[in-house]
């Protein structure tokens, strides 16, 4: 049962019809209620614990099955629980920290250590002040005597070392000591511990990957290891629950956690305030070092212990197409436990470069007993595996095609230990779907290739990306829509919620003025149309439009929590719900996460954050899920399901390559366009198809020299004319201003609308001296000028927007 009721209800219903009055709406009262719905702090716990990878248990040193510790390092009270910037600035009445979620969870954690590092911890507070984007990567260190460290260990039989990183929106995490590299006082710490300990556990409370070539300078000394991801307000008592064993470990990685920084083929081309080419094209992540650089991987992608092993045996057969295979998943140990079955696909790879592997599809288990077994179905349509050919080496430009050949499918539980269980072939070339070309590069560059030895060792090479040769501005005028005819008598949406009219005929009746207003947001962040904090409200800005029953619609951030002036709850990171690899599970939270828009006043959650960890110094790495757009797209789709499934809005954001926050308003991002659709939109892309979302966010970026809120092929082209969305696109807040280079009559706003990106948010113009308090006039007059933006262009944005209006209409109505 949810405990706070956090909207009050009154007088402010706004009828059947027409709504009155600003006051009527702008009244929703803060909510100073701390209470949560304990259910969904239930699963929150749940859903932190599975996101919790364990990559070392040597001598079976977890669980603790009794066994005390002593726990080392500030992190254990100063818990980082999610990063910073708009992606976890929630206000979370509590956070549990570790050495109270471990005695939660019954374990005895040595006093004497834990009360030296509370005294130390009030003595030296950890500093959360600094301005926007200036946060700490981590919290300086307790210098330790190592005499502590051996008195400890005769009271304790091992010791938990916490080690803590956050990063964030404006806050790469860096290569420096304390951010990508252990601080000179943890290597201090753990040289002590080690020294002391037989038994030596290491949680990693981080956002992003971190260096962990130091584990080698410990050897055996270190015994445990866990990343623990960010986890939100239970995410302390997850990794408790994990750690004594009452949660058996089940999280897998979704990136690959190279031997260094340098190993990363985005390393060279990462971070540049201008530009950054992606020169590794579709080779990102896994894609790149079980292709090349196998040697280069500390622990590899979709790897995870758990506490008890599982046999795995398979069958399989293909049908028209489809590969149908039944797994046995047979717990052969001693404990409880779940496993992440993990299917790749080596395509042939002749005429375009492929990956060694490439994930395919994975279930998750259920929670297994010993002996027990499951029977997980996985069902693949090899049409899914088509690669992009913007080359034209197949013979089809433009298109995604399936080579002849032999596809080999690997299955295991992770990327490296998959083994071989099926081959498909492919007889003759098969082009899946002939699409156009869209939002190919501009400037010319080398990416990278395969090619083999001859003894078929596969080597880096390197051919120049294939560059633009659309005409945009003929496509563009070929597909401008017409005005729409207007109806005779005046109409309200309600009439056309109850079906007594078209969209369209609404739309048609509306004046130029509204249609513009329709186009942005209420100006600022903290909207007084919405709940008290919102991130911004947009549909019925203006008292025009309300009067014709257009309902303010509220905004609030996501991805981890509804960030408000009210209370709310901070739940598990995207990187640490992504590593539980079960979607199912992910629904379930996000439902319930739903219901708490609804009692807070949000009608859009603007989440989940989609984009590729392309390189582990994105500072907003914790709120995206993973180096595969599978894992991606799946997880993201989950989100957007549960969110929906309530009646209120999921928002995926960036869209897209947003893939670095260094001068992230600006900056290109310069890519093929087959690692575009097989990389950063191919999470979208599935997300789209599979869960609808009612809004989606562009990012800040430009891409191939376009910024996203202008990007047409990008909006207008691929997701709406390939994809088929007929959701509201936004902005990312506020957007840069610029003419359109190949429409002079339009600017700004007006570029943005034939483009489809429907809505600025939070609706003010921004200009070189930062946000303004209003908005800009360049919707009006391009409408005037020749070769300006056309209405039908305006009222088909109009038509996009009003439709999320439409299907929040409901939840809005009974809310107020
Ligand atoms: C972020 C978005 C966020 C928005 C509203 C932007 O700076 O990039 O992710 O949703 O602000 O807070």
């Amino acid at each position: 049962m949810p405990l706070t009721p956090a909207i009050e209800s009154g007088d402010r219903s706004h009828g059947a019809t027409a709504i009155e009055s600003v006051a009527q709406l702008s009244t929703i009262l803060e909510d100073t209620d701390p209470t949560l719905d304990p259910a969904l702090g239930r699963l929150a716990r749940q859903a932190a614990a599975e996101g919790i990878v364990l990559l070392r248990n040597d001598d079976a040193v977890l669980p603790l099955d009794g066994r005390t510790v002593a726990v080392f390092g500030r992190t254990q009270l100063d818990w980082f629980a999610v990063g910073y910037g708009s992606g976890g600035d929630v206000k979370v009445p509590y956070v549990w920290n570790l050495v109270a979620g471990l005695r939660d969870a019954g374990v005895t954690v040595d006093s004497e250590v834990a009360d030296l590092y509370a005294a130390w911890c009030a003595e030296n507070p950890a500093e959360l002040t600094g301005t926007w984007g200036q946060w700490p990567h981590h919290f300086p260190e307790m210098p330790l005597d190592p005499a502590v460290a051996a008195s400890a260990a005769t009271r304790a039989d091992t010791a938990v070392v916490v080690i803590g990183r956050a990063a964030g929106e404006a806050r790469e995490s860096i290569l420096e000591p304390g951010s990508y590299y252990l601080a000179e006082e943890e290597r201090t710490l753990l040289d002590a511990v080690t020294a002391a300990f037989a038994r030596t556990v290491v949680v990693l409370d981080v956002g992003n990957v971190m260096d962990l070539s130091w584990l080698a300078d410990y050897g055996d000394r270190i015994t445990g290891l866990l990343a623990a991801w960010q986890g939100g307000m239970e995410g302390a008592r997850a990794v408790a629950a994990v750690l004594s064993g009452e949660t058996p470990a089940s999280g897998k990685l979704t990136d690959t956690i190279a031997r260094s920084y340098a190993d990363y083929p985005s390393a060279a081309n990462f971070g540049d305030p201008d530009a950054n080419t992606y020169v590794e094209d579709i080779f990102v992540g896994y894609r790149y070092f079980e292709t090349f650089a196998p040697e280069r991987v500390l622990f590899p992608f979709g790897f995870g212990l758990g506490y008890t092993t599982f046999a795995l045996t398979t069958q399989a057969h293909e049908v028209d197409g489809i590969l149908r295979l039944t797994i046995d998943v047979r717990n052969a140990g001693t404990r409880a436990g779940a496993e992440t079955v993990q299917v790749y696909v080596a395509a042939p790879g002749v005429m375009l470069s492929q990956p060694s592997r490439r994930l395919a599809a994975y279930r998750k288990t259920a929670v297994l007993q010993p002996g027990e077994s499951e029977r997980v179905q996985v069902s693949i349509a090899m049409d899914d595996l088509a690669s992009y050919d913007d080359a034209g080496a197949t013979g089809h430009r433009s298109a995604w095609v399936l080579e002849a050949g032999d596809y080999a499918f690997f299955v295991g539980t992770d990327v490296r230990s998959a083994t071989a269980e099926t081959t498909v072939t492919i007889p003759d070339v098969r082009v899946v779907r002939q699409v156009t070309e869209a939002a190919a590069p501009v400037l010319p560059f080398e990416r990278m290739t395969l090619t083999r030895d001859t003894d078929g060792t596969a080597r880096v090479a390197t051919a120049p990306v294939p560059t633009a040769t659309v005409d945009l501005r003929e496509r563009i005028l070929q597909q401008l829509p017409a005005a729409l005819p207007v109806p005779a008598a005046p109409l309200t949406l309600d009439a056309v919620a109850a079906g007594e009219a078209t969209l369209d005929e609404f739309v048609a009746q509306l004046t130029a003025a509204e249609l513009a207003d329709i186009a942005r947001g209420d100006i600022t962040m903290h909207s007084p149309l919405g709940a008290a904090g919102n991130a911004g409200v947009l549909g019925g800005v203006s008292e025009s439009l309300r009067a014709k029953g257009v309902r303010p619609v509220t905004t609030t951030d996501g991805p981890s929590g509804i960030r408000l002036s009210a209370y709310a709850s901070l739940l598990p990171s995207g990187t640490a719900l992504a590593s539980t690899w079960n979607p199912v599970l992910v629904r379930e939270l996000t439902a319930l996460h739903a219901q708490e828009m609804i009692r807070k006043g949000s009608d859009v959650l603007l989440s989940p954050g989609m984009n590729i960890h392309r390189d582990p110094l994105c500072g907003r790495n914790f709120e995206y899920f993973s180096e595969d757009p599978l894992v991606t797209g799946w997880t993201a789709a989950a989100v957007v399901q549960g969110i929906q499934s309530q009646g209120v809005a999921a928002c995926p954001k960036h869209f897209a390559a947003n893939n670095q926050e260094t001068n992230r308003t600006r900056n290109d991002s310069r890519v093929s366009e087959r690692a575009l659709r097989e990389i950063y939109l191919r999470g979208f892309e599935i997300c789209v198809r599979e869960a609808q979302p009612l809004a989606i966010m562009m990012s800040y970026n430009q891409i191939n020299g376009v910024w996203a809120h202008y990007h047409h092929d990008l909006v207008t082209t691929i997701l709406r004319g390939e994809w088929g969305y007929t959701g509201c696109v936004m902005t990312d807040w506020w957007m840069e201003e610029a003419v359109d280079p190949l429409f002079p009559a339009l600017e700004n706003s007006a570029y943005r609308v034939r483009a489809q990106v429907d809505v600025l948010m939070p609706g003010g113009v921004k200009t070189d001296a930062g946000p303004q308090s209003y908005a800009d006039d360049s919707i009006a007059q391009s409408l005037a000028r020749p070769d300006g933006l056309t209405l039908g262009e305006l009222q088909r944005g109009a038509r996009n927007v009003l439709g999320l209006v439409l299907a929040l209409t409901p939840v809005i109505d009974a809310r107020t």
